[in-house]
């Protein structure tokens, strides 16, 4: 794997396609025996989340499973802008159903706690939060996800549906931001 570059920064290759698709069977199988029988509603994050959340669905054999869909945005650049602002709502009624929050990755934890809000003014039932990256270290609010692929360091990431102001996305590995030397 190269390094790539976007608006004249440098990524290194940080976690491979494989150890991606070992972690996300991982936590399908977490989420199957802890909500089996719960009819959980998969909540994707748009736009960083897609391809997690496609990924993750599909892993997660319960039978009755079902997925929607919620658009938030606070990064600009390489930085949350501290206001998260919700694009596109929610049109289901999820009024006392299990609802699994899927994000891409958690980092001040804002954006979370804001959708967790949401979710319990509409009366879910129950709310968890599966999340493929975790900054621990960048946590300003909230709780930690109950289902976590990777603990990682607060440095700036990209590729698997991550951006950098909408781009690579499709990259199928995640790469980080290159310490200047
Ligand atoms: P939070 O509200 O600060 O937890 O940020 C959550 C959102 O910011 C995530 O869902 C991502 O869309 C974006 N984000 C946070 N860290 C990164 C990163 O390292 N690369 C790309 N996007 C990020
Ligand atoms: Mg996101």
């Amino acid at each position: 794997m190269e390094e790539v570059t976007y608006q004249g920064l440098t990524f290194e290759p940080f976690i491979r396609r494989e150890q991606i698709a070992v972690e996300v069977r991982r936590m399908a199988q977490e989420i199957k025996r802890d909500h089996e029988n719960d009819k959980p509603l998969f909540l994707c994050v748009l736009n960083g989340a897609f391809i997690f959340a496609a990924d993750l669905f599909r892993a997660c054999d319960i039978h009755d499973a079902e997925v929607t869909f919620i658009r938030f945005k606070s990064y600009e650049g390489m930085s949350s802008t501290g206001e998260v602002k919700e694009i596109m709502g929610l049109s289901e009624d999820i009024t006392g159903r299990t609802v699994i929050i899927v994000e891409d990755i958690i980092d001040s934890g804002v954006t979370a706690q804001q959708l967790r809000r949401v979710l319990e003014e509409k009366h879910a039932r129950q709310v968890k939060m599966a999340a493929l990256l975790f900054k621990p270290d960048s946590l300003k609010v909230g709780t930690p996800p109950d289902y976590v692929g990777f603990k990682i360091p607060p440095k700036f990431i990209l590729g698997y549906g991550l951006d950098l102001d909408g781009l690579a996305r499709n990259l199928p590995d995640v790469y980080v931001l290159k310490e200047k030397s």
